[in-house]
């Protein structure tokens, strides 16, 4: 067990707790429940049982305020994350343990001097958690997630949260509100940015590698962080993409689509789940007993504790669900809320609806002890202070290494869409490029959305990257030409000239950084401004062009598909852009990206994803006829699909091999199928395998991503790509919501995007 420091006399405390738990192992039957399956593994038996007799005694010598104190969140004033009750390190909140943890913190020196107050002010000296919302860095900035799920690389993910542990807890940051798992479908939620796409099998891959790299395999170590899955659940399913918004769906739509990617997180061990702003179907998540209490809880087997979003049980009273606060109250704890984050309504009521009896003292102590199991795995009564270590804090932020991997994961994360007329890779020794357009020398919008820990000076641009990139001999001029949202021709002279003056144009264009995120809904999601008006002109200069968007969510860009030869999307890649973008431009990376997302062709075909159930009208069927399910004045398929993504190189899939065509339940079928390099540059390849149950008692989906594998072929190199799959991939909600696999035919779908596919058959016995 915890090694208590006999040099603090602060921590005598603990001591006697702990020497008397052991001699009096006796457990609330609940405790040895919540504690023996604990999410995160604590390893050995004997140590789970220290943990749990700790936590026992500690709760039996707690006071019903000291309780509610353990589950009061409150924020600090480092960053304004919306309606947080905000709290000082001195803060008359913070003595008598009235507090639990708290948000908007950071740097060793600031969150000792908390910790101190709130160990040393408190009669049980139970030490604080900090949260943060670290969402794709701290100090180094890797893509935001959108940017990342298009790597399909989870090795990458995994890493780049890794490092973003170790620079978190090196500022004495010990719980990240991340990683965001909501599935997103509608790109006019600026959250879309955030998440892993609209795709339940990717993201739940990205959930789970996300989990792994914030808490490694020990909580305790002193640069490993406490994760937080949100939103719980359907946040990204909000109507029209409007922030906060209602959401409604069908329970299948939910347990097939929504919630895999938080079972995922669960199965990763994550030590916290975040409760969701929305309703869902009438109830709002942050109350909703069916979806914490049941399903999480007891059916999903999650033993670590929910925090609100913040201000979510406030906001019940705005849904019209709770009469005052302290309904507000009654209704979170006893759906399953353990922390309020912000709202004081814990603080404030809980005392009174436990006298009154609307809350039970099970109830409350089951929210402590999940609450002081995380700060005991978190190795907090060990040493308050673990996480505050300026040595680490002055060699642990922005190194070379962890600069390396931002860029590692920032090239992979651009997906070239167009590349008609092979003007990329450009050669190094071109005499003179101009780079024009409002995201060129945009160092902060390079950082994109949550990114407030980061610092714009630490990022590279693209025209640093073009500069540093170039050889001696290459002129580089460069031109704003207009703003991001500006409507003005005044600066379009300027590009003009040095465009006419260029070899070739490379042109960065698209949203500003802050344009995605949180309340960042927008409800025409082209690309703002004059900017294609500027791209129209340089394209009529006749000059080679190549344009860069730089985005937080798919744009409609139907005019820039169908008239630029070439484009790349690149996103928001952090500290690192600029370096990574160069080295696609100039072929020092073979991009290999693929689209987490379907990028639409107008606003109104959203929501738009690949995995859509067939109507009793398909348009394919018979295109030429009018009685179909269609727009007249649109097509029905997205300008880029799901899982797109071109390459330098080419590859040509072929072969395509089942190993038997009929499945018994317990057996593995194996697809495989051979991928050749067929062009002439060393590439890699995300291999896409998909299904469709032609026929089930609930109708599902014309295609599914099941499995996906990158790989790296040289030229002219073929390999052989197997996956398998079992009964359990074939599964979904049937009318009683049964988890069932029906006996029948399936289709397979095998290739490089969720359009171009190889397909097979087979039968479910
Ligand atoms: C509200 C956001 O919805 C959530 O994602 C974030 O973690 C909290 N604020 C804390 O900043």
């Amino acid at each position: 067990m915890i090694a208590l420091k006999s040099t603090n006399s602060k921590f005598t405390f603990y001591k006697i707790v702990f020497l008397s738990a052991l001699l009096a192992i006796s457990f609330h039957p609940l405790t040895a429940e919540v504690s023996a399956k604990c999410s995160e593994p604590v390893g050995q038996e004997a140590a789970k049982t220290k943990m749990n007799a700790f936590i026992d005694q500690l709760i039996n010598s707690m006071t019903l305020e000291e309780k509610i104190g353990q589950l009061n969140q409150v924020g600090g004033s480092m960053a304004d994350t919306g309606p947080i009750n905000p709290v000082s390190a001195q803060g008359q909140e913070m003595k008598n343990g009235g507090v639990g943890a708290v948000l908007n913190i950071w740097g060793v020196d600031v969150v000792r001097n908390y910790q101190r107050f709130a160990v040393e002010n408190s009669r049980l000296h139970i030490p604080l958690m900090f949260g943060l919302d670290v969402i794709h860095g701290m100090k180094t900035i890797f893509p935001i997630p959108l940017a990342q799920a298009a790597s399909w690389n989870m090795t990458a993910i995994e890493k780049a949260e890794r490092l973003a542990a170790v620079e978190a807890t090196a500022t004495g940051v010990n719980w990240v509100f991340a990683p965001m798992v909501d599935i997103a479908r509608d790109p006019r939620w600026g959250r879309i940015a955030e998440g892993g796409g609209e795709d339940t099998y990717l993201s739940s891959q990205i959930a789970y590698a996300r989990v792994k790299g914030f808490q490694g395999d020990d909580l305790s170590k002193n640069n490993t962080v406490a994760a937080c899955a949100k939103h719980y659940v359907g946040y990204g399913a909000a109507i029209a993409g409007r922030d906060y918004n209602t959401v409604d769906m069908s329970l299948q739509l939910l347990h097939d689509v929504y919630l895999p990617p938080f079972k995922s997180a669960v199965d990763a061990g994550v030590a916290t789940i975040m409760s969701a702003f929305n309703t869902l179907n009438g109830v709002p998540a942050s109350g909703n007993s069916y979806l914490i209490r049941q399903v999480l809880k007891n059916e999903f087997g999650f033993y670590g504790f929910v925090d609100s979003d913040a201000g979510a049980i406030l906001e019940l009273m705005a849904h019209g669900y709770a009469a005052d606060r302290a309904d507000a109250g009654r209704l979170a704890i006893n759906a399953g809320v353990d922390m309020d984050m912000g709202t004081g309504i814990y603080a404030g009521e809980l005392a009174g609806l436990i006298k009154n009896g609307s809350v039970s003292e099970k109830t409350l102590d089951d929210a402590v002890r999940r609450i002081l199991t995380v700060k005991y795995k978190l190795g907090l009564f060990d040493d308050p202070y673990r996480y505050c270590d300026k040595k680490k804090e002055k060699k642990d932020l922005l190194t070379a290494e962890h600069r390396t991997a931002a860029k590692d994961l920032a090239r992979q994360s651009i997906v070239l869409l167009k590349n008609d007329q092979h003007i990329l890779p450009i050669s190094k020794n071109i005499r003179k490029i101009a780079v024009i357009g409002p995201l060129v020398d945009a160092k902060n919008d390079m950082l994109g959305c949550w990114s407030f820990t980061g610092d714009k000076k630490d990022a590279v641009s693209i025209l640093d990257g073009i500069k540093s990139a170039v050889s001696p001999k290459t002129a580089v001029l460069y031109a704003k030409g207009c703003d991001v949202g500006s409507t003005s021709t005044g600066q379009f002279d300027d590009a003009l000239k040095i465009a006419a003056e260029a070899d070739l144009v490379v042109m960065a264009i698209g949203e500003s950084g802050d344009m995605t995120g949180e309340a960042h809904s927008r409800a025409d999601i082209s690309i703002p401004g004059n900017q294609e008006e500027l791209v129209r002109r340089i394209q009529a200069t006749g000059k080679p062009l190549v344009i860069l968007l730089a985005n937080g969510r798919p744009l409609t860009i139907p005019w820039l598909a169908g008239n630029v030869s070439t484009l790349v999307e690149t996103w928001f890649l952090g500290s690192e852009a600029g370096h990574a973008i160069a080295d696609v431009l100039f072929g020092d990376y073979n991009p290999s990206g693929k689209l987490p997302v379907s990028f639409p062709v107008s606003v109104g075909q959203i929501p738009l994803y690949y995995s859509e159930c067939s109507t009793g009208r398909p348009l394919a069927e018979d295109p030429g006829s009018i009685f179909r399910s269609r727009y007249i004045d649109s097509p029905n398929d997205a300008l880029f699909p799901f899982g797109y993504g071109l390459s330098y190189t080419t590859f040509q899939y072929s072969n395509l091999k089942l190993s038997k065509p009929e499945l018994t339940t317990d057996q593995t079928l194996e697809v495989s199928v051979d991928i050749t390099n067929t062009g002439s540059r060393q590439g890699e390849e995300v291999a896409q395998l998909y299904i469709r149950d032609l026929c089930a008692s609930v109708c599902q989906p014309v295609k599914v991503l099941k499995r996906f594998e990158k790989i790296a072929l040289n030229p002219s190199e073929t390999k052989t790509v197997t996956f398998r799959l079992q009964q359990e991939d074939l599964k979904f909600h049937n009318a009683e919501m049964k988890w069932v696999a029906e006996p029948g035919d399936f289709m397979i779908y095998v290739g490089g995007n969720s359009k171009e596919v190889l397909q097979a058959s087979f039968k479910l016995l």
